[in-house]
């Protein structure tokens, strides 16, 4: 069999889930792209569609979208708002993604130099704020005050998750409860949101409204999980982003709070120095990463977005059995094996 998360057929001939289930939703998905085209230029500012165009024409994952069409379809609705809502969802994640490369001072992106890098800071927060606000004009075109409920607290979570990190970057005393906090809100907030209002824009039974939100919230901390592993052991050519920015930016990530609990004094001075001080120099990196090896860090990171995954699963039980249904069970799976 081909390796895990590759994005290419398996020997039985079985493509990897989320490019079934982009298979499954491929004429929703076309329409969604096509808003999200339509939506993203501006004709009174050249510099929005320049910015937009770099982000958006490198494709990215579009993860997001299709939970919100998958879980919309999924309950049976035959009405055109989930489009809106799916290009919603994206259009929220693309202007994090903009804001989150300037206060992480990245420089890879979907495989290209980041926006920041390209243009600069101002470009990227204003440009960010331009698709946020496309993003509210969008949902309130549904006219459903739920999802506007939904979304509105969705963005706000994902600002609180990414300035909670703020305050705990550089800060060993930073555990693993704090580490969920800050995931569930930077990045499952929006995998629930979308997942929800899939289910709430098809009128759905509170408790399967309810069920889409825990396997998006599940799936979200699986997949932010996995990401920080792939920012040790992962490869910038499949990822698409420099590996070693959370080291850099002295984020306590899953695998780092593990080790930092299991320290030898002289591996806490390093910690000490390399995440608290900020005092880097070359090898740090490797060090780092064999001082996770020497403690099982990312086996640990990993069986933790296992469960996660799990939950992710059982939360589907609580949804009538489909096609789609078992596509995002898959998808759990691939969430966790990923390598992109
Ligand atoms: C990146 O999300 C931000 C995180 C939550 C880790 P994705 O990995 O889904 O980004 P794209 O859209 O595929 O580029
Ligand atoms: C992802 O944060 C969450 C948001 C973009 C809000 P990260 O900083 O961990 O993600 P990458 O690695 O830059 O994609
Ligand atoms: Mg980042
Ligand atoms: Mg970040």
């Amino acid at each position: 069999m081909d390796g895990p998360g590759m994005d290419v057929v398996d020997e039985a001939g079985a493509k990897a889930p989320q490019d079934r289930l982009a298979a499954w939703l491929a004429e929703d998905m076309a329409a969604v792209n096509l808003l999200i085209r339509e939506r993203m230029a501006s004709r009174h500012a050249p510099r929005i569609p320049e910015v937009t165009a770099h982000l958006v024409e490198a494709g990215g994952k579009r993860l997001r979208p299709m939970l919100t069409l998958a879980a919309a379809r999924m309950l049976g609705y035959a009405g055109k708002d989930h489009l809106k809502l799916a290009a919603t969802v994206e259009f929220i994640h693309t202007a994090t993604l903009l804001h989150d490369d300037v206060v992480d001072e990245s420089q890879r992106r979907r495989g290209r130099p980041t926006a920041n890098l390209l243009w600069d800071n101002k470009s990227s927060v204003l440009v960010g704020d331009y698709l946020f606000s496309r993003s509210f004009q969008l949902m309130v075109e549904t006219g459903n005050l739920r999802v506007l409920d939904i979304l509105a607290n969705a963005s706000a979570t994902i600002a609180e998750g990414e300035v909670l990190q703020l305050t705990a970057a550089q800060d060993l005393r930073t555990d693993e409860q704090v580490y969920l906090q800050i995931v569930r809100g930077k990045t499952a907030a929006l995998f629930s949101a979308a997942t929800e209002v899939g289910g709430v824009i098809a009128d759905a039974p509170e408790d399967q409204v309810r069920a889409l939100f825990d396997y998006g919230d599940a799936l979200g901390i699986a997949f932010q999980i996995v990401d920080d592993i792939l920012d040790y052991g992962g490869t910038a050519a499949t990822i698409g982003k420099n590996t070693g920015d959370d080291f850099r930016e002295r984020k306590l990530t899953l695998p780092v709070i593990h080790a930092v609990a299991r320290a030898t004094p002289e591996e806490r001075a390093f910690w000490v120095r390399v995440i608290e001080k900020g005092d880097q120099q070359d090898g740090d990196l490797e060090r780092a990463m064999a001082i996770l090896a020497e403690h099982g860090a990312i086996e640990h990171a990993r069986d933790t977005a296992m469960a996660w995954a799990g939950r992710a699963r059982e939360a589907l039980c609580h949804l009538p059995e489909s096609e789609l249904r078992l596509l995002l069970s898959q998808l759990a799976d691939y969430v966790v094996e990923r390598v992109s």
